[in-house]
């Protein structure tokens, strides 16, 4: 009843609306099936992935109210163990300092936050050092860093360690310079990319069940990727090449091709692969778009999990950096050759499974694939990528 009646509405604001802000819509005359839901449901979350729930934390969709950052008094001199504040800061689970600073002994440190090799020699008051590692958002609201101890990660006595041991620093370490990442690999060559597999089977499925309609896919659909995503008023939300596929294909075949089911990336990669070499253009001049769009970079910047961290933390903030070993890139060309072949988790991911992994790297939970948060973010990140021609499927470490 509900969608029914924002449908209506939408309708009418439409009419009202002139043809010239319509164009990045997609066409009603598309066969949709816009009565099921496109993925799995209840959504689970992928088995082979951490199962804790974080939603004492703030995700993309909820915010979950905290405290406001209080300074915790320290009145005498901090004197604790220093040799496991050591371990602590290379501790993975625990401070992960080195992530983002430069600490002695550690091979390939982060370079986000300041070199804290020397601390010790700048003589900082103990209250500002622990309160700082306790929850830097006091001293700085919009901070990287996450708040250790207010987002219970580290205990007070784990802190009171680490600061023993910062103490203890009193001799630079430079950041030694890494090569920018290359990829040696050729994408598009099926013997170095397994994602080429499906490609075949993208090729496959599209003869089986959608040739008797398109019987030119290579002439008709030679753009139709880059122009994705789109504002779907059926929906009243933003859609991507997978979701269309989902609706389009059980609407013209019946077939139920789910978000991230196999069938559902190798046409995905079919689809964006027959626009390979074409420059990304899509259009946010409608209304429903350029509010999508705007969604989506707020989005970008929105704080969750217990890491406090939001996408531009590292992707703007700090593009060209590193974060331990690995080197962050900026917006954009981040998602120009997706769906790619990740080959450290030897999986074939779509966009909607790489945010999925973002959210839980910063210890949020993860949204549905069809979450219209993440359309808009995709909205969003496609934008920053305009111009940049696909090259799909990709591959990456
Ligand atoms: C995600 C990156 C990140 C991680 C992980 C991180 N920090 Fe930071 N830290 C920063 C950044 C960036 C700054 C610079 C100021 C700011 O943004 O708050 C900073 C500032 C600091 C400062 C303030 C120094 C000063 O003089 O202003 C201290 C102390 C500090 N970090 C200690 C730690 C410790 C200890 C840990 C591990 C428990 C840690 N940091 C983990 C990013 C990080
Ligand atoms: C029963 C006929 C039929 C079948 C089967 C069918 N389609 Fe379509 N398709 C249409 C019609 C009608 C349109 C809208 C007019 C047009 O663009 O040709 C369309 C449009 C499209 C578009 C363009 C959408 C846009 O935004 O303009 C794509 C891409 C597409 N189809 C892909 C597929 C794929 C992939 C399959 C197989 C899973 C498929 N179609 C199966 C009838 C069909
Ligand atoms: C703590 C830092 C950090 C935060 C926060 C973060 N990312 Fe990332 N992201 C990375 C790093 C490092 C990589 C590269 C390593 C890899 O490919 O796994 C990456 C990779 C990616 C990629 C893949 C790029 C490619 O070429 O395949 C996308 C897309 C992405 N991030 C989007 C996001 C979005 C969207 C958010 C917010 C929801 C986000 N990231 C938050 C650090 C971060």
């Amino acid at each position: 009843m509900g969608v029914k009646l924002k449908y209506n509405k939408l309708n009418l604001l439409l009419l009202l609306m002139p043809l010239s802000l319509m164009a990045a819509e997609m066409p009603v005359s598309v066969p949709l099936d816009i009565e099921n839901i496109a993925t799995i449901t209840p959504w689970k979350r992928n088995n082979t992935w951490s199962q804790i729930d974080w939603s004492n934390y703030n995700n993309l969709q909820h915010t979950v109210k905290k405290p406001v950052p209080v300074i915790q008094p320290i009145t005498s001199s901090i004197k604790a163990n220093p040799a496991n504040g050591k371990k602590l800061v290379a501790n993975r689970k625990k401070g992960n300092c080195v992530a983002c600073h430069i600490l002695p002994d550690v091979s390939q440190p982060g370079n986000i936050g300041i070199n804290l090799s020397f601390i010790g020699s700048w003589h900082l008051p103990d209250q500002f050092l622990f309160n700082y590692i306790y929850d830097p958002r006091i001293y700085n609201p919009n901070t990287v860093m996450p708040p250790w101890g207010a987002h219970n990660i580290l205990t007070t006595d784990e802190i009171k360690d680490i600061v023993s041991y910062l103490k203890t620093l009193t001799i630079p370490v430079q950041f030694k310079k890494r090569p920018i990442p290359k990829n040696n690999v050729d994408n598009l060559d099926e013997f170095e990319n397994p994602a080429m597999f499906e490609l075949e089977t993208g090729t496959d499925l599209f003869i089986e069940n959608c040739q008797k309609c398109h019987q030119n896919p290579k002439a008709s659909f030679a753009k139709w990727a880059v122009t994705m995503p789109k504002f779907e008023t059926r929906l009243n939300k933003i859609i991507g090449i997978e979701e269309f596929i989902t609706r389009h294909a059980r609407a013209t075949t019946g077939v139920k091709y789910l978000l991230q089911s196999g069938e559902n990336i190798a046409l995905a990669i079919y689809l964006r692969n027959l626009a390979n070499g074409q420059k990304i253009a899509v259009d946010t001049s409608d209304v429903n778009s350029s509010l999508a769009l705007k969604r989506g970079e707020t989005l970008t910047q929105t704080k969750i999990g217990q890491l406090n961290f939001a996408c531009t933390d590292c992707h703007k903030k700090n593009s060209g950096k590193w974060i331990r070993g690995q080197y962050i890139k900026s917006f954009t060309g981040m998602i120009d050759h997706y769906p790619t072949y990740r080959s450290g988790r030897d999986a074939i991911w779509d966009f909607s499974t790489r945010i999925q992994w973002c959210n839980l790297a910063a210890r949020a939970n993860d949204l549905p694939p069809d979450a219209a948060e993440y359309a808009d973010i995709e909205l969003y990140l496609t934008v920053q990528s305009n111009g940049r021609k696909f090259s799909v499927p990709g591959f990456g470490p």
